[in-house]
């Protein structure tokens, strides 16, 4: 019978399209988780200094409306105190024991305020 022949080939493609939709399911998850612990790590380390908002200027603008590209260098730069203002040496303590993860996360937030 040709059904026969045609099973393995069924099986194949249900368990392919099964492995895809995990693998998007599973992408999604990680951006959102990514993003939400971007707002919480932003409340607990930086709203403080630079408001829930991330509208006060501390430097020559705030943070709000920075893009993850230009934020990110920020906050490397503080990492290796290649960047910053006069006041830099406060970033630096914050910027410190951030992993790139939580500055990717904190970029995601800062880019919705
Ligand atoms: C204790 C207060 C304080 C905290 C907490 C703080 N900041 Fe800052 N932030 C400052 C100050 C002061 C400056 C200006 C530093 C300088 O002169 O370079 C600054 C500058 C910055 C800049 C550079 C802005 C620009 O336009 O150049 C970024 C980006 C930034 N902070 C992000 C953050 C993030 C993200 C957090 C939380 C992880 C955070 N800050 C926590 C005080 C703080």
């Amino acid at each position: 019978m040709n059904a026969k022949r045609h099973l393995p080939t069924l099986a194949a493609t249900v368990i392919l399209t099964g492995v895809l939709l995990t693998t998007v399911a599973l992408a999604t998850v990680a951006l959102a988780a990514s993003h939400e612990g971007g707002k919480e790590l932003y409340t607990a380390k930086c709203a403080s200094c630079h408001g829930a908002d991330g509208t006060k200027a501390l430097m020559s603008k705030p943070v709000k409306g920075l893009k993850a590209e230009a934020f990110t260098k920020m906050m490397q730069g503080y990492k290796a105190k290649t960047y910053g203002g006069t006041k830099k040496a406060t970033m630096e303590k914050v910027a410190e024991p951030l992993s790139d993860a939580d500055i990717k996360a904190l970029a995601g937030h800062v880019g919705t305020l």
